[in-house]
């Protein structure tokens, strides 16, 4: 680690560890409760589990990409982090906020909740995904004003990099836009109309800057390749994620009241939003490809590979499928939304927020990468997570195509209901794949725990190293291969 205050990312990304397990065991209420209609009820209703699971996932990614900058902006920007006492304190107050919330959610009825924590002043509850209390919602924007101000702070007064900027514009963005979560007219469609702001301009908008500038970090650590080159695609890709993106929003705006020439932007400029993601995958494989060391940690390679691939799938391909609206008057809010929720989140943020974990975290713990044997179980983590999502996605399209079959197509169309029981082969089939994704977490977390022989020096030291046992002839390949340093260091020759 180059700067000490790097550090405060830790319980970041173990916090954001923790949750995403009871993400995944919500998750498998949820699916238990699609075949099985009356578990854990009522104890646990389907909406109740179901908020915890999508919170989860939120709340959790966004302690991933909070510890991705404190870890990154103070290396980037080469000084300490502007204040690491904050970064703790906010921290503490992102975890107990969230926890509270989760508890709330679980301990009383919603409506009381809502009574309870001040929804009548100003009312935004009850929308999906920005269920959470006003407080909570407060509590947020001052969690991510703190971290703005530090990573802010911290930028300002050291170098500016391309990967810093663009992450700080993500962020920014992503603080800004969260505001419209406090925003809910009483007018149905003007809050759906704001509530994308929300939610599409997150994901196909703000959060992919910072995707990219994640991406962009590993793959400089990870690949030695020189900064010029990176920064290059980074500009062109953000550029194409806003260009297609923010317009992108009116695939949202087909069905609910708002004019009509939305059905033509929307499915013009979504229909576009697939190559800033394809241009996330040639950008990765392409680094990788020109790689100018090998870096210990293949396993932090993995999942930015992973994350480019798959995020191009779920996002890209599964979003397409469904976006033109003369498709979308047909899936509307139908299991093929769903299975492309599932493989875009995942694809796109879990994987690079475990992409930055994989890379941070060994270097916190004192090593360049962990053990081969620890790498070996996380690569079994990254292969059973990632088939059995692919496969839950599988499964829900198929659920999909045939719930738009019975229930929405021909002169006798099923009732919803009806449709669901038609169904059920493929719920059942998507809790396996939900276990399978289950036993991938685990033996993620394993993963931390194995020991095995590693290395406690930094790449540099083990180039060097490198470099003083070798024959002259080899030490002229390896000049070649390794670099010492890549911000330091000369373009291909
Ligand atoms: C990583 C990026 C993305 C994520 C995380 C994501 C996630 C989601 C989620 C969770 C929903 C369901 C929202 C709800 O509850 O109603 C949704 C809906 C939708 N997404 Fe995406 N998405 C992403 C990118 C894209 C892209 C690039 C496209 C188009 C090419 C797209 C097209 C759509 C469409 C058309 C819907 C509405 C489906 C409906 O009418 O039911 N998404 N997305
Ligand atoms: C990291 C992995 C996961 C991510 C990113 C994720 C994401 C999401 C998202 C965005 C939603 C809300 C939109 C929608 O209805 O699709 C959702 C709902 C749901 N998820 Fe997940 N999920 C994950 C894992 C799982 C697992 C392992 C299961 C278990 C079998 C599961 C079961 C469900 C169910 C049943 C719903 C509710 C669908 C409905 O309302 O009809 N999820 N998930
Ligand atoms: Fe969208």
């Amino acid at each position: 680690m180059q700067y000490q205050s790097q550090l405060v990312a830790k319980p970041y990304f173990i916090a954001a560890i923790a949750l995403f397990i009871g993400q995944i065991v919500f998750g498998l209420i949820i699916g238990t409760q699609y075949v099985v209609g009356d578990f854990l009820f009522p104890e646990i209703p389907f909406n109740v589990a179901r908020m915890v699971h999508t919170n989860l996932l939120v709340v959790w990614l966004l302690f991933g990409f909070m510890g991705a900058a404190y870890y990154l902006v103070p290396e980037e920007s080469e000084r300490e982090l502007y204040s690491p006492k904050l970064a703790i304190i906010t921290f503490w107050v992102f975890l107990i906020t969230g926890a509270l919330t989760i508890i709330g959610y679980l301990a009383v009825p919603y409506a009381t909740l809502a009574a309870i924590t001040g929804n009548d002043i100003l009312p935004t509850m009850g929308r999906e995904f920005l269920e959470q209390p006003l407080i909570t919602k407060v509590g947020i924007v001052l969690v991510v004003v703190s971290l703005l101000y530090n990573i802010t702070m911290t930028t300002l007064t050291g170098r500016k990099t391309s990967i810093t900027i663009i992450l700080l514009i993500g962020l920014w963005g992503l603080a800004f836009f969260w505001l419209f979560a406090f925003y809910n007219p009483e007018n149905l469609v003007l809050d759906k109309y704001y509530w994308w702001w929300v939610i599409h301009l997150w994901v196909e908008g703000v959060w992919e800057l910072i995707m990219a500038a994640l991406l962009a970090f590993i793959l400089i650590k990870v690949t030695g390749v020189d900064r010029e080159v990176i920064d290059k695609w980074m500009y062109v890709i953000i550029a194409l994620a806003l260009a297609t993106g923010i317009i992108g929003t009116g695939h949202h705006y087909y069905w609910i009241g708002t004019p009509s020439y939305w059905q033509w932007w929307g499915s013009i400029f979504s229909a576009l939003e697939p190559i800033p993601f394809f241009a996330m995958t040639l950008f990765a494989f392409s680094m990788v490809n020109r790689r100018r060391r090998d870096h210990p940690n293949k396993i932090a390679t993995l999942w930015a590979l992973g994350t480019a691939v798959t995020a191009f799938l779920g996002a890209g391909v599964w979003g397409f499928m469904h976006t033109l609206a003369p498709v979308n008057y047909y899936t509307h809010g139908s299991q093929i939304t769903s299975a492309h929720g599932h493989l875009a989140f995942y694809g796109a943020y879990v994987m690079v927020v475990l992409a930055i974990i994989s890379y941070a975290m060994p270097i916190m713990r004192g090593r360049v990468a962990n053990s081969p044997q620890a790498q070996r179980w996380e690569t079994w983590a990254f292969w059973m997570m990632t088939v059995s999502m692919v496969a839950i996605t599988l499964l829900l399209t198929g659920a999909g195509v045939m719930q738009v079959w019975l229930q929405r197509m021909g002169d006798t169309p099923m009732s919803f209901m009806a449709t669901q029981a038609e169904l059920s082969i493929f719920y059942w089939l998507r809790l396996v794949g939900g276990g399978v994704f289950f036993i991938g977490l685990i033996v993620y977390v394993i993963s931390f725990f194995i020991k095995g022989d590693v290395e406690h020096i930094t790449v540099d030291e083990k180039i060097k190293k490198e470099k003083e046992n070798v024959t002259a002839e080899e030490k002229f390949k390896r000049e070649v291969a390794l670099v010492p340093n890549d911000d330091k260091f000369q373009k291909e020759s």
